[in-house]
């Protein structure tokens, strides 16, 4: 469990948010295997939310089987994150998230992002605010969050300062991805620093975040760092049930097994293709867009499934989603045939070994 403020999550993992990548299908999809306390929207332009942009609507939307939901958002010292924070809460939030992490130039050259890693006066002025119009508004119940990298570069190094100062004004957890916004992604994910973090707060949580790839990874980066909270991004990605298998290892306690972990079958893998087309099927705002989405998705999902190039072609091809089902139907069935063939097999030798 995590208690952020006022809010208590069933599991200490997260699904990061990844622009283009983490909608509404996925975060579905994601919760549904096991292990996610929380997900949030990627990022969400403040102004864009209040001018009614058909497109960053889209993105915040949000429902029952996306709960709790945390709304990201972010903007610069002049942009309305208070106002854009308090519209977040009235259609569904249960947390609100600030963006100070964010590399892309579009966003860190003058929207926010990273940019607020760079004037800390004015990110506390702006948080202060965002964070006194949320109490007012939800009364207390939904806690405020940032999400940060370590510094802009190696020389400015403010994420622990910062994050001791946000918790000074009320924010109720911080998240670290351990990289600077120069590294975008590159190298690798210092977690040592994410420690640094942990020890400068006084009590609120700190999620820890980056490369973690492997359910063991988050035992790792946990007694490293001693964060109490894991937030995944990539690796989910490719293998959406390891929040799953990480919260089992993590109940497991001082003695993990971890040929006892969930480990699904390529069965399972179909039938969880399966079922991300039904969720675009009547989530993703149209056909086209859940094709495309789709199209990328197999190739993730295909790194953990072996030799399935006929697969991937089929739904690289599929005119329409219901061409996709057809593909992934007949895997299901093949799949389905191969599993009663093996367990028939195992059955068998079962008996001629008794
Ligand atoms: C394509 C892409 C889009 C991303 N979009 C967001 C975003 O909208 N908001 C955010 O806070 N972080 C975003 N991130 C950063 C991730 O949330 C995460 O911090 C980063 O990928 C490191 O974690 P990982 O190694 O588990 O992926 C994005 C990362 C990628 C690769």
């Amino acid at each position: 469990m995590l208690q952020i403020g006022p809010l208590l999550l069933d599991s200490p993992l997260l699904l990061a948010p990844i622009a283009g990548h983490c909608d509404l299908s996925f975060r579905i999809l994601c919760r549904e295997q096991g292990g996610v306390g929380l997900a949030s929207t990627d990022l969400l332009n403040s102004r864009a939310i209040l001018n009614g942009s058909a497109k960053t609507l889209e993105l915040a939307a949000t429902n029952d089987l996306d709960n709790p939901c945390g709304m990201q958002l972010y903007g610069n010292y002049e942009d309305p994150l208070p106002e854009a924070a308090c519209w977040a809460i009235d259609h569904g939030a249960k947390l609100i998230d600030i963006n100070m992490g964010c590399p892309v130039d579009k966003v860190a050259k003058k929207h926010g992002g990273s940019l607020l890693l760079r004037d800390c006066p004015s990110t506390m002025r702006l948080t202060e605010r965002i964070v006194e119009a949320v109490r007012k508004h939800s009364g207390g119940r939904i806690p405020v969050t940032a999400k940060m990298r370590l510094g802009w570069d190696r020389e400015h190094f403010v994420a622990p300062i910062l994050a001791r100062d946000l918790e000074s004004i009320g924010i109720q957890a911080v998240t670290v991805h351990g990289r600077w916004t120069v590294q975008f992604f590159s190298g690798k994910a210092d977690w040592e620093r994410i420690g640094e973090v942990v020890a400068a707060v006084k009590s609120i949580p700190v999620i820890g975040n980056g490369d973690v790839t492997e359910p063991q990874h988050v035992i790792d980066l946990m007694r490293l760092t001693n964060c109490a909270g894991v937030m995944i991004g990539r690796g989910a990605l490719r293998t959406p049930w390891i929040f799953r298998q990480a919260l089992e290892l993590l109940q497991m306690g001082d003695n993990p097994i971890p040929e006892r972990v969930f480990a699904p079958s390529f069965l399972y893998k179909c039938q969880m293709i399966r079922r991300h087309i039904d969720l675009l099927t009547q989530f993703a705002p149209s056909e086209r867009h859940a094709l495309h989405t789709m199209r990328s998705r197999i190739a993730w999902y295909s790194k953990t499934m072996g030799p399935i190039k006929p697969l991937k072609e089929a739904i690289r091809t599929a005119l329409s989603l219901a061409e996709m089902v057809s593909a992934i139907d007949s895997w299901i069935e093949m799949a389905s045939e191969d599993q009663e063939i093996r367990h028939k097999v195992v059955g068998v030798g079962a008996e001629f070994l008794g």
